[in-house]
């Protein structure tokens, strides 16, 4: 497994490839976790070539804060990709993804990227939208993998495909969850033990009941100590975001 840094040291490999070498993409922000390696091999088994990328994007993160406590772990990453048959793993820094700062952004007004995620954390999808623009661009896979965890955005940049005529396979996979239904996440690294009892509950509480009355269910996960962000329904799923312990966690599934 070779690592790039800089774009045009990767064309030089891309363009060595055969045309009819399939190369499958999964973008990250590091901090692999079993829920990332569920994408990987999803991708590894329907590609020829398998291309993974870590890179923590400033400009989707509202919260200065929040962007510099997030995990990195790039060694452990780094083995996980060889691990995963990862042919190429890129990692640049800030200034190779973002040589001029971020002056020619994608600034999306779809109507999913003005509710839940996109009210709570304004500027988010517009920041990953830029970001995986710029990815698309440099490694120009045949198929792109997201996860349905975060729903709103795998639907946004299908919407970025379809509506910048980019020829590529966006492929959405399954959620990746711990038997308690809590979805795996980078984030769950942050918890003490008490916090991560917590997050196993509000799973469990999500998941018993109706799904009619939605004030009950966040009456429900208040009484437990949880702050409830949003729970709303949207294509038949339901999506929630809480505080629990200081971290945010997100959640949707098919009701
Ligand atoms: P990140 O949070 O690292 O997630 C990378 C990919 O893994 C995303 O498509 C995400 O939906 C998926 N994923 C995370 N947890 C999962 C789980 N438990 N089961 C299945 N898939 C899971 O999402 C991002 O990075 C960034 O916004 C990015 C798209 C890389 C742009 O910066």
């Amino acid at each position: 497994m070779n690592s790039y840094v800089h774009y045009r040291d990767w064309f030089n490999v891309r363009n060595t490839l055969p045309k009819e070498v399939r190369i499958g993409f999964v973008p990250t922000m590091g901090a692999l976790h079993q829920g990332h390696i569920s994408v990987l091999e999803k991708a590894r088994r329907e590609n020829d070539f398998l291309v993974l990328s870590i890179f923590v994007n400033p400009t989707q993160f509202n919260d200065p804060n929040d962007y510099q406590d997030y995990p990195r772990t790039l060694e452990l990453d780094r083995r996980i990709a060889a691990e995963c048959g990862v042919d190429a793993l890129l990692i640049p820094g800030k200034d190779d993804m973002y040589p001029s700062g971020n002056d020619m952004p994608i600034l999306t007004q779809h109507p999913l990227s003005q509710i839940m995620e996109g009210k709570v954390r304004p500027g988010h999808f517009s920041g990953v939208l830029t970001v995986v623009m710029k990815w698309l661009h440099w490694v120009n896979p045949a198929r792109v993998y997201f996860g349905e965890k975060d729903f709103q955005q795998y639907y946004l940049i299908c919407e970025l495909v379809k509506q910048y005529f980019l020829d590529l396979e966006v492929i959405g996979c399954e959620t990746l969850r711990e038997a308690s239904g809590l979805p795996l996440s980078s984030r769950n690294q942050r918890f003490n033990k008490e916090g991560l009892e917590l997050a196993h509950r509000f799973a469990k509480l999500l998941r018993s009941g109706s799904y009619d009355d939605l004030a009950s269910i966040q009456r429900r996960l208040e009484a437990a100590g949880l702050i409830v962000e949003y729970i709303e329904k949207h294509f038949g799923r339901l999506f929630v975001a809480v505080e629990c312990h200081g971290i945010r966690l997100i959640d949707n599934f098919r009701l």
